[in-house]
């Protein structure tokens, strides 16, 4: 999905001022169409992202034999059932998503049949072995020189259950090991000693997968799942995405007068870091119609104009915010004082090396940064930085988004080197902020 170069430039605008709906959960909607494409029988899901990320797992899941056709607004799945997946006939080319490449290479590793994985330049770069060898020691066979895309992974006729304690905070692994323990011959448990999104546990158990959490003495949680499992077909309605509510979030927050509504935000426990930071640092942003559905909260939030001041984020919220740290930069480059957030060492292995794009783009903007080990410091001047500069994006949607998003308060606007891969995540950003008052125009 090689898409051609589309810069953007952000001019500052007046007040960002509606009620919209953001586009699907990206996390969710993965799960969404995989674990409907294993089960038996039919799923109906509606507010699926129809961003390119799903769509590669959308177009994985018809390789493997389901059957997936999009009828009005609403997604129509025909499970092929976990034991019945055929092999791929071509690579599966994952674009630019991580989560899909990872989850997948989980759900495959138990399937004794090889398939390949590719995918765009960014995502080549990331690491894989972080999933490659918890699948090794359940049995997977990978042909993978370098830890990274392409690859091929190969399931024996049964996998074996393992009991795997994340190195890492990573919902992506811990998914990819449950995938695959759908699998293997037994329990496989999975133990978080930090909490991560928990998307792939509510809807395996929707979907009537034998899934236990259990607390343990010293705090953490295991998972455990069951396999071989049968999977059956389930509706499913997918919550607004608030890692893309963030940045109309952090818009609303940063010009005066501004208002916003964004209606039916998935607010999970464990994706809402953002959104009590922001609070910490004296936004004005409340909570209303609040529901629950298969364990996944929904909320209309309402955000107004507010004067931020800086804050330390403490690392045991990274995983609760993962995403969301290149908008709350541009936050913090616009409150008053330092911004400090801990322990981003994961921010180095995203689509970009988040942590340096984020600093290098917001010095060129005027904004004081440093990076101290994995900690990024913003300090700033209660008023936004000059902007005036060119921001390089490196494929990353989220740094093209949170630029965009500064630029809207900057007095000089902002340039990003490209703007393409917004589709991944967030199709209609800019349509959408266009129509709230913002001023982003194409450069091509
Ligand atoms: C995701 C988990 C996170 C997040 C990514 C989506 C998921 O990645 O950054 O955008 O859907 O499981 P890690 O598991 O690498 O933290």
């Amino acid at each position: 999905m090689e898409n051609a170069i589309q810069p953007l430039i952000s001019g500052q605008t007046g007040p960002l001022r509606g009620t919209v709906t953001p586009p699907g959960d990206k996390s969710i909607s993965h799960r969404a169409i995989m674990l409907s494409g294993i089960a038996e029988g039919d799923t109906l899901v509606r507010g699926l992202l129809e961003g390119e990320d799903v769509l590669c797992t959308v177009s994985a899941l018809l390789a493997l034999g389901a059957q997936i056709k999009k009828e009005g607004d609403a997604w129509h799945i025909k499970g092929r059932g976990l034991a019945n997946l055929i092999e791929p006939r071509a690579v599966l080319d994952m674009g630019n998503s991580g989560t899909s490449t990872r989850l997948l290479m989980g759900l495959l590793g138990g399937r004794p049949f090889k398939s390949s994985f590719t995918g765009d330049a960014s995502l080549r770069k990331r690491p894989m072995n972080r999933v490659i060898n918890p699948l090794k020691q359940m049995g997977a066979h990978f042909d993978s020189p370098d830890g990274r895309l392409p690859l091929s992974v190969t399931g024996p006729e049964t996998l074996t259950p393992i009991v795997y304690c994340l190195p890492m905070a990573s919902a992506q692994v811990k998914s990819a090991v449950l995938l695959a323990g759908l699998s293997a011959a037994g329990t496989t448990t999975v133990i978080e000693s930090i909490p991560t999104r928990d998307h792939t546990e509510h809807m395996l158990k929707h979907f009537g997968a034998n899934l236990i959490i259990e607390r343990m003495p010293d705090g953490a949680e295991s998972i455990s799942v069951t396999g071989p499992a049968t999977l059956k077909g389930q509706n499913i309605t997918v919550p607004g995405d608030i890692s893309s509510a963030a940045f109309l979030i952090v818009a609303a927050l940063l010009r005066p007068a501004s208002l916003l509504t964004l209606q039916n935000v998935g607010v999970n426990p464990r994706r809402d870091g953002l959104i009590r930071t922001l609070k910490e640092m004296g936004a004005d942003i409340t909570l209303s119609n609040e529901q629950d559905g298969y364990g996944e909260p929904t909320a209309d939030i309402t955000v107004q104009m507010s004067s931020l001041k800086g804050v330390t984020v403490p690392a045991g919220r990274v995983p609760s915010m993962i995403d969301e740290y290149p908008i709350l930069a541009m936050a913090a480059a616009c409150a008053e004082g330092t911004t400090r957030m801990c322990g981003l060492g994961e921010l180095r292995v995203k689509e970009s090396d988040r942590l340096t794009l984020v600093a290098e783009g917001l010095k060129a903007c005027g904004a004081k940064v440093e990076i101290e080990d994995d900690d990024l410091l913003v300090h700033g001047t209660g008023r936004p930085p000059n902007g005036g500069a060119t921001v390089e994006t490196a494929m990353d949607h989220r740094i093209a988004m949170s630029f965009l998003v500064l630029g809207t308060a900057t007095p000089k606007p902002i340039k990003i080197d490209d703007g393409h891969m917004i589709a991944t995540s967030f199709p209609g950003f800019v349509d959408m902020m266009n129509g709230l008052g913002a001023r982003i125009e194409s450069l091509s």
